[in-house]
């Protein structure tokens, strides 16, 4: 029975609490959070014992796993620190602030003992897998170009009633690190090593209430292949995520759950892979199968497939896209 701990016992916490909850061979032992109600509320939920640091949590329990569902300037702090006391951790997106953060997070695992895994959890939801599968199998030729849009709705109450969102301290940035990021890993996960970026940040309808950008645009060039990048939280609802493909003989996208395919000169094919999501359904249906699959991997000794590596690219490009924005030129990344 793996013994599981969870930090962080706020909105995303809750998915991950019911998941550990519906997995065999796993149980929450201990939870923490600096609001003390919320971790007591959270054990009477889903179990274990509440504390109000993960310091004080560690001092007294031993957890095979620790999740780490805090704020994102705190995420590698807290993993190294567990990492110290032999603990594997799973940890929610993103896994580093800064350059020099995932610098730090690199050192700390890089001994080979002990796990990370990073809560990439769209990666395991059936649409992209089709989308991906039918980019690798090369129906349609080779892939010229991609297209991606992430269209939600965050107003003004969501920062002020979180107060670690919408400051670039403990943000670390908005709609890109907090919303698309996930889009912009897959578009990594389907194209390969991005070469160079050039992109714009603004803050179109929070002045004065934060200072993240609210809208991201990037052109992103994948070694010849180019990608056109939009992401914004100022929209009027929590739309469907596109993602689009366009190939040499057709194109193939993905809607939410929906995957069309459109071969050129031909009917479109639709498919709908209608998997429901644990917590808010922009979040995706991903999470359960992403917490299994690391903790089988832990288990088992194999290799996780949202390991540290697997993020570095999406890491790097999402810097080079902040950089770009602040510099208003052309990133070269290598
Ligand atoms: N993978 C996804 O789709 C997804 C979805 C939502 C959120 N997230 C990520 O999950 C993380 C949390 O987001 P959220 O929306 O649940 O935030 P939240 O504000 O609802 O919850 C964060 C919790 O952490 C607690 N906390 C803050 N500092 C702490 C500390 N030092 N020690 C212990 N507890 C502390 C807060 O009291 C709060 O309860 C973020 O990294 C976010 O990006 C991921």
């Amino acid at each position: 029975m793996l013994k599981v701990a969870v930090v962080g016992c706020g909105g995303v916490a809750q998915v991950h609490g019911q998941s550990i909850h519906a997995l065999e061979g796993a149980e929450l032992i201990a939870c923490a959070d600096l609001v003390p109600e919320r971790a007591q509320a959270y054990a009477e939920r889903f179990g274990g014992r509440a504390y109000s640091s993960l310091e004080a949590l560690l001092e007294a329990e031993r957890p095979d796993v620790l999740h780490i569902c805090t704020p994102h300037h705190l995420h590698v702090p807290m993993a190294a620190l567990a990492h110290r006391r032999g603990v594997h951790v799973f940890m929610e997106k993103p896994p580093a602030i800064t350059r020099a953060q995932f610098a730090e997070l690199e050192a700390a695992f890089s001994s080979g003992e002990g796990r990370l895994g990073i809560c990439f959890q769209n990666r395991f939801i059936g649409a992209f897998l089709r989308l991906k599968k039918l980019a690798e199998e090369g129906r349609y030729g080779r892939v010229l170009g991609a297209r991606a849009f992430v269209t939600w709705k965050r107003e003004a109450p969501y920062y002020t009633q979180s107060g670690w969102r919408g400051s670039l301290a403990t943000e670390g940035g908005g709609a890109l690190i907090n919303q698309s990021i996930h889009t912009l890993d897959l578009l990594v996960r389907l194209l390969g090593k991005p070469s160079a970026v050039e992109a714009s940040c603004a803050n179109r309808h929070l002045q004065g209430v934060i200072e993240v950008e609210d809208t991201v645009e990037a052109t992103i060039d994948f070694g010849g292949k180019r990608a056109l990048f939009y992401a914004t939280t100022a929209y009027c609802e929590d739309s469907l995520v596109l993602l689009e493909l366009s190939f040499e003989k057709g194109v193939v996208r993905m809607e939410g759950n929906l995957v069309t395919q459109r071969p050129a000169g031909g009917a479109a094919i639709y498919e709908d892979f209608d998997e429901a999501a644990l917590g808010k359904a922009y979040w995706g249906p991903g999470h359960q199968a992403c917490i299994a699959e690391f903790y089988r991997c832990v288990r088992s000794g194999e290799p996780f497939m949202n390991d540290l590596s697997s993020v570095r690219e999406s890491f790097n490009l999402m810097m080079g896209i902040y950089e770009s924005a602040r510099e208003k030129k052309p990133v070269l990344l290598s």
